[in-house]
């Protein structure tokens, strides 16, 4: 709620930024009327604008500013797209922090200069009167000084006034939680696919104003060109009309046959005369009689170097009459005619002249040009082009305005939020929830309706995850209890102390961390690994259960027969596991554990069973196993065998590597004496249980 306030302020003041910065621009303008300097000083408005507040500022109090005083000088349209581009170059110098530095300020100040001048060239050609030698230098210069020092009085209003202010001016349509500038610059960017809705926006943008520039500037046109040509007809009209009243109708036929010499001729010629000179834009002015040889002449004024036809001349009558020729012999009230001759393209424009009884003797003309008609255009539409311009880039800064603070921004922020979304813990599930709070968005529309939706699931899937977490922690201890309430069955069968199974497991990673440290088998021993190996070691010997108690249990030595029964237990074991990984899901831990029950009683030299496996064909996991197995059975009282003292059996160990051990695994085993002594001989299954529920913490 906090936010949408703070929008609706930051509009008003925006609106308050924008007046002020246009009096600014207007009042620079009046100074340099009143102190006759030949500066412009009609964008330092603009400039502060642009600055302070941000690109769009920049661009209305440039386009209204020269809008405003178009009103009373419509010449001041073509400053119209000029000052949008200064408010526009302006923006990007700041937003680059260029005009922090001196080198920048001038690049800045050349920027804006050389934008002014190119501009004023390339009207001058498209006007048809370019700027020519001195006169070219001359604006640069007038550019350079004007821009030089509108600059410096931005930038010593920028650093003189207090922080707060400038703070005060700084314009953000922000709808959420403002970003810093670094995460602003990251959530632009997007993560586009393809293309952005910012670029997607602004092409559509550009389309439509294509389209619609070009239909409006043709239908403009089109009305332009009409409005003033009959705004021109008419006043021929006009002036063809009040040379009707000046020629006497009853005389016409004396004037046809005595000419100059007729009485009163050369009078009525000078009023003729004089009306024209009187009204630059009639081309000529004359009365014909229309007979059906042709066009008698009455009077025809000279026109500039054309000379007059005589009183008597007869003219032809031009195909562009054909249309109304029975109307002009018959004397009726004639439309005006545009012709296409030797003369350029011309309107004639005709008043009867009646004679006492009504009847028309002749008839008065005046002619306009078209060709003028069209020059004048050039500016018209010169002038409609600019404005059409400069509110194309208002409305794109507008457009790129509303559509960031407003659509952009906020979906970005939100992507970019559920992108870093992590579930390892409680606290980074927390996070995720903060993440998306934090972002506050209320555009008061649909993007506002997904924001709460995200807000929702993110919540909800807090909730959800953090229990299923505990879930799948109980599942899992208990999966590990079960695996030592086998372990512990099949242990009891052949009548070994209960703590093997938890040893071995105990020796096995004991042996892992000490590879690790030796810099042995480093790839292989991953954290995954070295837990599924841990925790499968008491599963080793877990075929044994197909193996007859008689057997197991014989105190003295076994027969080769029966001996070669006790090694099935480890293709059994294999077997066992194989059934329990394909009926348990989330089981793949257990893979190792089929290996270690299927290999750890292979030897390093391939001389041990059941497949006689050799060096590294042998898993490493049942290399890792075999010392552990052995080293434990070793100490261990058996019903066939007393306990080895402690030394002795490490002796073995020392013996056997390279023949029934992996050197390495050996070596490892041995570099650790004093932990293995400890489990040895001190070990309890409290501490197991307890190792084990923190290997299954870390791991989750
Ligand atoms: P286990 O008792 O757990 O012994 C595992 C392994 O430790 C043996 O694998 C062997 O490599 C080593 N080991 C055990 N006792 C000694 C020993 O006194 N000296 C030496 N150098 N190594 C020893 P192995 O031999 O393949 O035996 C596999 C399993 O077969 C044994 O597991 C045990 O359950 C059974 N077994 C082996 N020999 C006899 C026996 O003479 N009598 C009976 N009842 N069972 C036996
Ligand atoms: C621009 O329109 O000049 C750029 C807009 C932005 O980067 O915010
Ligand atoms: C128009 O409406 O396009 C014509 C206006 C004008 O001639 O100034
Ligand atoms: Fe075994």
């Amino acid at each position: 709620m906090e936010t949408k306030k703070e929008y609706k302020l930051q509009t008003v003041k925006m609106l308050l930024i924008c007046i002020a910065c246009i009096l600014i621009n207007m009042g620079g303008v009046r100074l340099m009327g009143a102190l006759g300097w030949p500066l412009y000083m009609d964008s330092v408005g603009t400039v502060i604008a642009a600055a302070m507040s941000g690109y769009l500022p920049g661009v209305i109090v440039g386009l209204f500013t020269n809008l405003i005083k178009g009103i009373s000088d419509t010449e001041s349209l073509y400053y119209v797209v000029i000052n949008a581009l200064i408010a526009l170059i302006t923006y990007w110098y700041t937003k680059k922090e260029y005009i922090k530095k001196p080198l920048g300020i001038l690049a800045l100040i050349f920027s804006l200069a050389a934008v002014g001048w190119i501009y004023w060239i390339l009207i001058g050609i498209v006007m048809n009167d370019p700027l020519t030698g001195a006169g070219v230098m001359e604006g640069l210069v007038t550019e350079l000084a004007d821009k030089g020092i509108t600059v410096l009085i931005v930038l010593c209003l920028l650093f003189l006034l207090p922080v707060r202010f400038r703070q005060f001016m700084e314009f953000r349509g922000w709808q959420q939680k403002p970003l810093t500038d670094e995460q602003n610059r990251v959530v632009k960017k997007g993560m586009n696919r393809k293309m952005s809705l910012r670029t997607k926006i602004m092409l559509l943008l550009i389309a439509v104003f294509v389209v619609m520039g070009f239909a409006s500037l043709m239908i403009s046109a089109y009305l332009h060109r009409n409005y003033t040509r009959s705004e021109k007809t008419e006043f021929a009209e006009g002036i063809s009309r009040m040379a009707s009243t000046l020629v006497d109708p009853e005389m016409v036929d004396r004037y046809l046959e005595e000419g100059e010499s007729a009485p009163g001729y050369l009078e009525t010629k000078q009023h003729l005369i004089n009306l024209k000179e009187s009204n630059p834009v009639i081309i000529f002015i004359y009365v014909y009689k229309p007979e059906q040889d042709g066009f008698h002449v009455v009077f025809d004024v000279d026109s500039g170097d054309i000379p007059g036809d005589p009183p008597g001349f007869v003219t032809m009558i031009s195909h562009d009459y054909d249309h109304c020729k029975a109307e002009l012999l018959a004397g009726e009230p004639i439309d005006p005619v545009e012709t296409n001759d030797e003369y350029g393209r011309l309107i004639t424009t005709f008043t009867q002249i009646k004679n006492s009884e009504g009847v028309t003797v002749c008839y008065a003309c005046a002619d306009i040009s078209l060709d003028a008609i069209y020059e004048n255009e050039t500016d018209f539409l010169t002038k409609l082009i600019l404005l059409f311009v400069g509110f194309f880039i208002l409305s794109m800064a507008v457009a790129l305005w509303i559509s960031d603070y407003n659509i952009i921004l906020p979906i970005n922020s939100m992507a970019i939020s559920a992108s870093k979304f992590a579930y390892d813990d409680e606290d980074a599930l927390e996070d995720n929830v903060e993440r998306i709070r934090e972002l506050d968005i209320h555009t008061g529309d649909e993007i506002e309706n997904m924001y709460q939706a995200l807000s929702k699931t993110t919540e909800d899937s807090e909730h959800y995850v953090s229990a299923l977490k505990h879930k799948t922690e109980t599942i899992s201890l208990m999966q590990n209890a079960l695996i030592m309430v086998l372990a512990d069955m099949v242990e009891s069968r052949d009548e070994s102390t209960g703590d093997h199974v938890r040893k071995t497991a105990a020796y096995t990673r004991i042996i892992m961390e000490h590879l690790k440290k030796l810099g042995y088998y480093t790839d292989q021993l991953t954290d995954e690994f070295m837990y599924d190996v841990e925790n499968s070691a008491p599963l080793h010997d877990i075929g044994k259960i197909a193996v007859s108690d008689v057997i197991l249990n014989k105190p003295g030595k076994l027969t080769d027969e029966e001996f070669e029964k006790m090694k099935t237990h480890t293709t059994a074991g294999a077997e066992i596991l194989d059934q329990v990984i394909s009926t348990i899901p989330d089981s793949a831990y257990l893979k190792e554990a089929k290996n270690l029950a299927e290999y750890h009683h292979e030897k390093w030299n391939g001389k041990g069973y059941p497949h006689g496996l050799a060096g590294e064909d042998i898993p490493l996991s049942a290399r890792i196993m075999a010392v552990a197995d052995v080293f434990d059975a070793l100490v261990s009282e058996r019903c066939y065998k007393k306990a080895f003292k402690f030394e002795d059996a490490i002796e073995i160990i020392r013996k056997d590597s390279g023949t029934h051990f992996d050197p390495k695994v050996a070596e490892a085993f041995l570099s650790a004496e004093d932990e293995v002594r400890q489990v040895a001989e001190h070990f309890t299954v409290y501490k197991v249980t307890k190792g084990q529920t923190e290997t299954l913490r870390k791991r989750s």
